[in-house]
């Protein structure tokens, strides 16, 4: 078959078997064509909860097919590639956490929401990248102890100085590839150029950037911007997607490191068997492990 073929039969399939397709900005641009509604991990957990379909396919990591079966518990949620985790979600144990809150037990837990949903379900608040200072700043409690990312911890620290943080020690395996060396170096070589990066990247990095925010935020940032050049700090394939939308652009990437394996997993084939019955995983959820992770997931989205 060849890839118009295979993206047909998969358009095909997903209206025969009533499943709404959500793909990360992440994937391939092949994968966001045959997608229902394409952007970051904030607006797919919403598409999810909104779509009328009873089955629902998530083209991305597995905390977010966890979270969007958290927020649809009666809806089936597939993920096409199963082995497609999250290191940074999966980097910090529940039993690690019950003694971080131990030591501060005076804190509010927020969670990012790149973590699994074990994890979710002795958190207070579940925030992603476009949406952690607005919520955190929200709260009424002003001690927060902020987990898996310090990263993104610091750069909502930074915007709210009024409240006190903790951090756990983890983070993004790829955002963290880059540093302040490498922001110089990309800067000498594209002078004209402006700097849009991740909150998940080292404060070094963000504190030289024109623009910090999370994916949809970057892409809307540069469609929208008068400037001719960028350098794009996160996941190499939002490079590729605005050079597709933006052709009389030119996007460079910080570095080639910025690819992230685990997204990188899913294939037109993985969904297409999956939507045949011969591939994927159902997300099964305890009813007890939905319940309790609803409670700081629903706060995220409740806004
Ligand atoms: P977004 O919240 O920008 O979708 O980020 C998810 C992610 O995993 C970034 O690495
Ligand atoms: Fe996880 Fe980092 Fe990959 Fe995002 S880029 S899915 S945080 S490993």
């Amino acid at each position: 078959m060849t890839v118009k073929e295979l993206q047909d039969e998969i358009i095909r399939l997903k209206k025969e078997k009533d499943v709404c397709i959500l793909a990360h900005a992440y994937q391939k641009q092949s994968i966001l064509e045959v997608a229902d509604y394409t952007g970051d991990s904030f607006g797919l957990s919403v598409q999810g909860r909104d779509a009328k379909n009873n089955n629902i396919m998530m083209c991305g990591v597995r905390f977010m097919a966890e979270t969007c079966k958290v927020l649809s518990p009666n809806k089936r949620v597939y993920l096409p590639n199963p082995a497609a985790g999250c290191p940074m979600a999966e980097q910090m144990s529940v039993e690690e956490l019950r003694e971080l809150k131990k030591k501060h037990p005076d804190y509010a837990v927020v969670c990012y929401i790149n973590t699994t949903v074990d994890l979710k379900t002795e958190c207070d608040m579940c925030v992603t990248s476009s949406s952690a200072v607005r919520l955190v700043g929200k709260m009424k409690e002003d001690k927060i102890l902020f987990i898996p990312d310090p990263n993104l911890g610091s750069f909502v620290a930074d915007k709210l100085p009024e409240k006190e943080f903790v951090f756990y020690n983890g983070g993004c395996p790829v955002h963290y590839m880059v540093d302040e060396e490498k922001v110089l170096q990309a800067k000498k070589e594209h002078p004209n150029a402006l700097l849009l990066v991740h909150p998940e990247c080292k404060s070094e990095v963000v504190g030289l950037a024109d623009y910090v925010g999370a994916t949809t935020g970057i892409m809307d940032y540069a469609i929208k911007s008068d400037a001719k050049e960028f350098i794009i700090g996160t996941e190499n394939s939002i490079v590729e997607h605005l050079q597709f939308d933006c052709p009389e652009k030119k996007f460079y990437p910080l570095s080639v490191k910025l690819s992230c394996a685990n997204m990188r997993l899913v294939t037109l084939y993985d969904i297409y068997n999956t939507l045949s019955g011969k591939g994927g995983e159902e997300i099964i959820l305890d009813k007890d492990v939905i319940e309790k992770s609803s409670v700081c997931i629903n706060r995220m989205i409740e806004g």
